[in-house]
């Protein structure tokens, strides 16, 4: 879906968002939403806190599982991911507190691979994920899946490469300041989302998009996967769709 500017295509992924809010809360049942951290999603937030605010969008049945944190990372720390989801979102809504997930990037190492574990049942629990918002790095990565990242891999601690640390710099005041690892949900993990929806907005992006969207499906661009997918749909504005 290509929209004219970012602001009407995160309208249009909220819209969906919201509608299968109602849905399962009129079914009586949870929903089950994957979300995403960076830039490109923050509008799509801003929308569904405008939804809460004036038109009484409840998030009082919604689950939330994050793709992703740093590592290691303490939540109050500027760049942190339960940050960055509360100050965009979880601040602003009537989302129960027990119902937020976000990798946790405070686990002594060696505990990191049971909470993925761990992260990966509790969303087979629920059901899966209903809806996966993504974002896409100039890797190709997709949560933190960086070119190696198979097909079937699942929640787990990676190394980020040098380029996802380049552009991560700003946020931590210099290169050397960015975390070498995070922990993030696999591409297999992503691929169970029964819809899914990758976002990208602006030229920096119009390259790894055509690459991903348009180009072999291949590891090195974990985003090539959503390929074969039979629910996503990826949501551009002009400006990231000018190689497709
Ligand atoms: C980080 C996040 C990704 C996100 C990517 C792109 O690497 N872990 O989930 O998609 O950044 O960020 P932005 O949306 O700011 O371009």
């Amino acid at each position: 879906c290509v929209f004219k500017h970012a602001q009407s295509a995160s309208e249009y992924v909220a819209g969906q968002i919201a509608d299968l809010i109602r849905q399962r809360a009129a079914e009586g049942k949870p929903c089950v939403l994957g979300l995403a951290t960076g830039s490109t999603p923050t509008t799509v937030y801003a929308e569904l806190v405008r939804l809460h605010r004036e038109e009484g969008l409840s998030f009082a049945g919604v689950h939330t599982f994050n793709l992703d944190e740093y590592y290691p990372m303490q939540p109050n720390e500027l760049q942190s991911y339960v940050r960055f989801m509360n100050e965009n979102l979880f601040d602003h809504i009537d989302i129960d507190r027990a119902n937020v997930r976000i990798p946790d990037g405070t686990l002594a190492e060696e505990d990191v691979l049971a909470h993925c574990a761990n992260y990966e049942q509790q969303i087979e629990e629920l059901g899966g994920v209903d809806i996966q918002v993504l974002g896409i790095g100039r890797t190709g990565h997709i949560g933190f899946n960086e070119p190696g990242s198979g097909r079937d891999s699942r929640t787990r601690m990676i190394t980020l490469d040098k380029k996802t640390r380049q552009d991560a710099s700003s946020d931590f005041f210099g290169e050397d300041y960015v975390p070498r690892r995070a922990i993030t949900m696999g591409v297999g993990t992503i691929l169970e989302s029964a819809q899914i929806y990758m976002l990208a907005f602006g030229e920096g992006k119009a390259k790894v998009v055509a690459e991903a969207v348009e180009g072999e499906v291949t590891p090195i661009i974990a985003a090539s996967f959503l390929q074969d997918h039979p629910n996503s749909i990826v949501v551009l504005d002009e400006a990231a769709a000018a190689r497709l």
